[in-house]
């Protein structure tokens, strides 16, 4: 089974996953949505049994050596991501898993730039090391914790990477100030009115003094930043 958008122009991502229905929500709303309509992206979705040759389309077995959990066994996966590189040339395949290197923003920006780009989900306990070894060229995880599958994992590398294309985000600054572009948080941001319930916004914002709100906003960025996240001031 496979779901197609549009042409892209600007970067596919082929997702191969053993749930693909899980994917279907996020990219046919959001950010995905509006990137594939305006023909900036393109994310096809792969069903990993629609890869396997026998009866009951089996795409797991238990591990050698035992161990609880059951495993995605090589073929399926081998010859999708085989079929799929005799279509078009693959900048990265990436396999999202716990124990990969660390998402940020800076990946993002890095595979925004790239122009095909496969993510394989994994689900159960894992996949067979010889996909890792001989198919795999980044594994990525997106924070210390393990999730149930790579689904969600690959929707949120896509997002992070999709909205980064000029284009995809109507105001083509807001991209570039948000928080981490520069190592540091997003300043507070607020909007009409200008006193709510007592609260009020800081007057420098009301000023008109573009060069006294920029400091303001810097001011702010570095405090939350110092507050929340010391590591990114290193
Ligand atoms: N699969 C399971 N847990 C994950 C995580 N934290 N990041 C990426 N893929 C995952």
């Amino acid at each position: 089974m496979k779901w197609q958008s549009k042409k892209a122009v600007s970067i596919r991502i082929d997702i191969i996953s053993a749930v693909p229905q899980v994917l279907m929500s996020p990219i046919n709303e959001s950010i995905i949505k509006r990137a594939q309509q305006k023909q900036l992206a393109e994310i096809v979705v792969h069903d990993l049994r629609s890869f396997t040759h026998d009866k009951h389309k089996i795409i797991d077995q238990p591990p050698y050596g035992g161990g609880a959990g059951m495993i995605l066994k090589p073929e399926p996966i081998f010859e999708c991501i085989e079929w799929l590189k005799s279509e078009r040339t693959y900048d990265e395949v990436i396999y999202v898993t716990a124990d990969g290197e660390r998402f940020d923003q800076k990946m993002a920006n890095q595979f925004s730039l790239k122009k095909n780009v496969i993510i394989l989900c994994g689900h159960y306990k894992g996949i067979d090391e010889r996909v890792r070894q001989e198919l795999i060229t980044k594994e990525i995880s997106i924070g210390d914790y393990v999730l149930t599958g790579g689904e969600l994992a690959a929707m949120v590398i896509a997002d992070a990477v999709v909205r980064l294309i000029p284009g995809v985000i109507s105001d083509g600054e807001s991209a570039l100030t948000d928080s981490f572009q520069d190592g540091l948080l997003d300043s507070p941001y607020y909007t009409r009115p200008p006193e709510f319930r007592g609260m009020k916004v800081p007057d420098v914002l009301l000023s008109g003094d573009h060069k006294e709100v920029a400091k303001w906003k810097e001011e702010q960025r570095k405090k939350k930043t110092a507050e929340r996240r010391k590591d990114l001031l290193k």
